[in-house]
């Protein structure tokens, strides 16, 4: 095994700016592909659920472009420009509510993996490392959130 392996642990020099920026970029693809996501869920659920979960929906999509913006700024006053290349392909299928807020757990969950991935690679950057465990606290709520309306 290379030491690379295990640079999660312990990654001694502090990140570059311009890794810094490779990282942020990586989280604002990952917001922005939930905001899609979200767009399209909130718009694809059919039926009476609609009424409760359109809202809920919608919050998300706010709330992830947000985020989004967030990390916009943050790349901008690091000397950056935001960069993407996503590709997302949402179903033109009706969904019941309760298939969207599986879809939307889904889609928070890979946006708080990413975060922790992330956290794990920034360490040395004590003002990234902040504003990471802050997005980790929120993103595990809405985990937790998106859950609780799931159970039986
Ligand atoms: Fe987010």
């Amino acid at each position: 095994m290379h030491r690379r392996e295990s640079d999660e642990e312990q990654s001694s020099a502090p990140p570059t700016s311009e890794e810094v920026i490779a990282e942020l970029n990586r989280l604002f693809a990952e917001e922005i592909e939930a905001a899609v996501r979200y767009l399209h869920l909130a718009n694809a659920v059919r039926g009476l659920e609609r009424l409760s979960v359109e809202p809920v929906l919608k919050a998300g999509f706010q709330e992830t472009i947000q985020h989004a913006e967030i990390i916009a700024r943050k790349i901008r006053s690091l000397g950056g420009v935001p960069q993407t290349d996503i590709q997302v392909s949402c179903p033109a299928e009706p969904l019941t509510g309760r298939d969207a807020i599986r879809q939307a757990l889904t889609v928070e969950e890979a946006a708080l993996e990413a975060y922790h991935d992330v956290l794990r690679r920034v360490s040395g950057d004590v003002s990234l490392d902040e504003f990471v465990r802050a997005q980790i606290a929120i993103e595990s709520e809405h985990v937790a959130e998106l859950r609780e309306l799931l159970a039986e």
